[in-house]
């Protein structure tokens, strides 16, 4: 049960990856509002360290930016150290961040090869990075928290049509990676069952950054309410998640869309 004034993620250290990014920064605040240590870590520290001063400026918890690429395992085992070294403790890792190259996107007929290989690599790949190295630390000290970040796309296949007429489409190397991803978190927690370490995928729906009007209206129109999200209506069931208030779940995936995947 929720107690008056609990704080559930009290003191507690959760790194979010990409945490500079739309959803990586909201999701900080987030943390960091309710009492917890959000570590804002990205590859572009600069980023990094204005948002955790934004976050740092009137809230409950703190935030502290890091230096990290995910797709090097010198950098997020130096994150790891460097965090049990000054807190003694790590609670829980937010695999959040964004790699693609600057090919990613185009249409199914322009991908070449060895861009699909690229992005898949980056992101499933920095992924599998991540959780494999926090899940090791978790399952050493006491036990841990993984949200690794998919999509829609992880689970249903793209309606094409909502993108004609508008330069948008839906890469075909973001239904590799994110489906995988909702695999990959189910494979996690079951490697790591009884060893006080919890795996989720979260699949967030569209969310809002300037699309075109007429692509608005078709996405929305498969909604049950608002349409297109904002990064904070993502928030509920991320603190759900890392939170003790889903205690005896593990394994799932928490799809939040308005409905669009139905
Ligand atoms: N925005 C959406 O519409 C949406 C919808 C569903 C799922 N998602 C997922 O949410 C997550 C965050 O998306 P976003 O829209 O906030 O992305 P974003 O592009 O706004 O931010 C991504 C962040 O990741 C950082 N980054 C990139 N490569 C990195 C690396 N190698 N190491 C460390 N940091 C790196 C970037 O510097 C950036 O700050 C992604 O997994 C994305 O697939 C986003």
């Amino acid at each position: 049960m929720l107690e008056r004034g609990s704080h559930l993620l009290t003191d507690k250290v959760v790194v979010v990856t990409g945490g500079a990014g739309v959803l990586g920064r909201q999701f900080c605040t987030a943390i960091v509002k309710i009492g917890g240590v959000a570590i804002v870590a990205d590859r572009d520290v600069e980023a990094a360290t204005r948002a955790a001063a934004e976050m740092n400026k009137s809230r409950l918890g703190r935030a502290e930016a890091a230096s990290l690429d995910i797709i090097n395992p010198q950098s997020v085992g130096a994150l790891i150290d460097g965090l049990k070294k000054k807190h003694g403790r790590i609670d829980a890792v937010v695999n959040n961040a964004y790699p693609r190259n600057r090919n990613y996107g185009r249409k199914l007929e322009d991908v070449t090869y060895e861009d699909f290989c690229d992005n898949v690599g980056q992101h499933l790949g920095g992924y599998f990075l991540v959780a494999q190295q926090f899940g090791l630390f978790f399952r050493d000290h006491g036990g841990g928290n993984i949200v690794n970040l998919s999509s829609i796309y992880g689970t249903i296949v793209p309606r094409f049509e909502i993108y004609a007429g508008t330069p948008m489409t839906m890469p075909v190397e973001y239904a590799a990676i994110k489906s995988a991803v909702v695999q990959l978190t189910r494979y996690f927690a079951q490697y790591f069952k009884g060893a006080g370490l919890r795996v989720h995928s979260l699949s967030p729906g569209g969310i809002l950054a300037d699309q075109p009007a007429g692509f608005l209206a078709a996405y929305n129109g498969h909604c049950a309410s608002k349409g297109m999200l904002s990064p904070n209506d993502l928030v509920g069931a991320l603190l759900f998640l890392l939170s003790d208030q889903s205690q005896f779940m593990t394994g799932q995936n928490l799809i939040v869309d308005d409905g669009f995947s139905l």
